[in-house]
C-alpha cells in the first residue's frame, strides 16, 4: 500500500528522474539555439544522492522510474545508475527516455543493468527534416541505435513524435507504417506550452488525426499495459498500437500518478506547474532517513490538481529538457 497520496487521492508510484538537463540535439520545441543556461556540474545530485533519495521514496511506494534528460546518454555512467537503481527494494519497472543519438554503443550496458522499456524520440524520417527539427544531422545513428536497441531485447521500444503544423504533419503516416513494420509502438505528441521554443510551434490538435489514422488503418480501441497518460488505438490482430498523447485537447490529469525529479535535486509536483520542493539541500545536509520521508509526503501534499496550458499558456518560462517531458 502506498503512502504516496496527493490531496486529490492520486497514488504516485511513478518518478520521471532528469539525468542531466544538458543535450547533443537542439529540438525546435524543446531547449533554444544557443541556450547556455544549463545547471552547473556541482548542483548535480551524484549517484549517491539519487539512489538515497529513490529508497526512501521506494519505502513510502515508489514502483516505477524512468530515466530522462536533456539527453540521459550524456550522463557518465548511466549504466552503472541504472543498476543501482533496479537493485532498489520496491522499484520494479525502469525504462529510459532518449534521442538514441548514443543508443548503439550503450544499449546492451542499459539493458543488462536493468532497463527494460525504452522510448525514442523520432519526429522525422526525412534526412533534412529531422535535422532541420534537431539541428543536428544524425538521423542515421539515431535509426541505427533503435536496431540496436531491438537487438539488445528491449520491449516494448516506443516512438514518440511531436507533431508540428507544416513541419512534420504530413509525414504521420509515414511514421505510422514504419513503425508498423519495425514492430515499434508510436505515439504521437501535442506540442506543450513550455518555454518560448514550446510556445513558438505550430499546435496540431491530434482528435481529428486520430479519427482518420484510426479509418485509414483499419484501428480499435486499445489498451497498453504501462501506457501511462496516451490513449491507445490498435490493429485488429493486436501487433501495432498507436498512442494520442493529448494534454491540450484532451487532459488525463485525473490519473497522473507522476512526479518529476530535476538533475539539481528539485521535485516539479506537475509537468505544467510551478509548484516544486527542493531535495539537494536536505540530501547535502545529510538529514536522516525519516526526516527525508517527511519531506518527501509533504512534497506529494504540494501536489496540484492540473495543469493550466490551455487557459495560461505563458505560465511556464522552463523548458522541457528540465524535467523531462
Ligand atoms: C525532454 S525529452 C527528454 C528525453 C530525450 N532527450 C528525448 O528526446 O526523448 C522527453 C520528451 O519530451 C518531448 N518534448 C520536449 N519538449 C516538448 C514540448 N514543448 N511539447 C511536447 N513534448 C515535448 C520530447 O519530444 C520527448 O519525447
Ligand atoms: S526533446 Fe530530447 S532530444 Fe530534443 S532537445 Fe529536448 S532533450 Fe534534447
Amino acid at each position: 500500500m502506498t503512502q504516496l497520496l496527493d490531496p486529490y487521492q492520486r497514488e504516485i508510484k511513478y518518478l520521471r528522474l532528469s539525468v542531466t538537463d544538458r543535450c547533443d540535439l537542439r529540438c525546435s520545441y524543446c531547449i533554444p539555439k544557443g541556450f547556455k543556461d544549463f545547471e552547473r556540474p556541482p548542483h548535480w545530485l551524484d549517484f549517491d544522492e539519487i539512489e538515497r533519495l529513490l529508497q526512501v521514496m521506494a519505502q513510502l511506494g515508489l514502483q516505477r522510474v524512468r530515466l530522462t534528460g536533456g539527453e540521459p546518454l550524456l550522463r557518465k555512467g548511466l549504466a552503472e545508475l541504472a543498476a543501482r537503481i533496479s537493485a532498489i527494494d520496491g522499484i520494479d519497472d525502469l525504462s529510459l527516455s532518449t534521442n538514441a543519438t548514443q543508443l548503439t554503443s550503450q544499449a546492451s550496458a542499459l539493458y543488462h543493468a536493468g532497463v527494460r522499456r525504452i522510448n525514442v524520440s523520432l519526429d522525422s524520417l526525412d534526412r533534412q527534416g529531422f535535422a532541420d527539427i534537431t539541428g543536428r544531422d544524425t538521423l542515421h545513428e539515431v535509426l541505427d541505435g533503435l536496431e540496436q536497441a531491438r537487438d539488445s531485447g528491449f520491449q516494448p521500444i516506443k516512438i514518440n513524435m511531436v507533431v508540428m503544423k507544416g513541419v512534420n504533419d504530413m509525414e504521420v503516416d509515414k511514421m505510422v507504417r514504419f513503425c508498423m513494420e519495425k514492430n515499434f509502438i508510436l505515439r504521437l505528441i501535442e506540442v506543450m506550452p513550455m518555454g518560448d521554443t514550446g510556445r513558438q510551434t505550430q499546435f496540431v490538435d491530434l482528435q481529428p488525426i486520430s479519427q482518420r489514422l484510426q479509418a485509414e488503418f483499419g484501428l480499435v480501441e486499445g489498451i497498453v499495459p504501462g501506457g501511462g497518460p496516451a490513449r491507445y488505438l490498435q490493429s485488429v490482430d493486436g501487433r501495432f498500437s498507436l498512442g494520442f498523447i493529448t494534454p491540450l485537447s484532451q487532459h488525463f490529469c485525473a490519473t497522473c500518478n507522476r512526479v518529476r525529479l530535476a538533475v539539481d535535486g528539485t521535485l516539479y509536483l506537475c509537468l505544467g506547474q510551478e509548484d516544486k520542493y527542493e531535495f539537494r539541500p536536505l540530501l547535502r545536509d545529510k538529514v536522516s532517513d525519516a526526516t527525508l520521508a517527511d519531506a518527501v509526503l509533504e512534497a506529494i501534499a504540494q501536489k496540484p490538481e492540473r495543469h493550466e496550458f490551455r487557459e495560461q499558456p505563458a505560465k511556464l518560462v522552463r523548458f522541457m529538457n528540465m524535467t523531462g517531458g
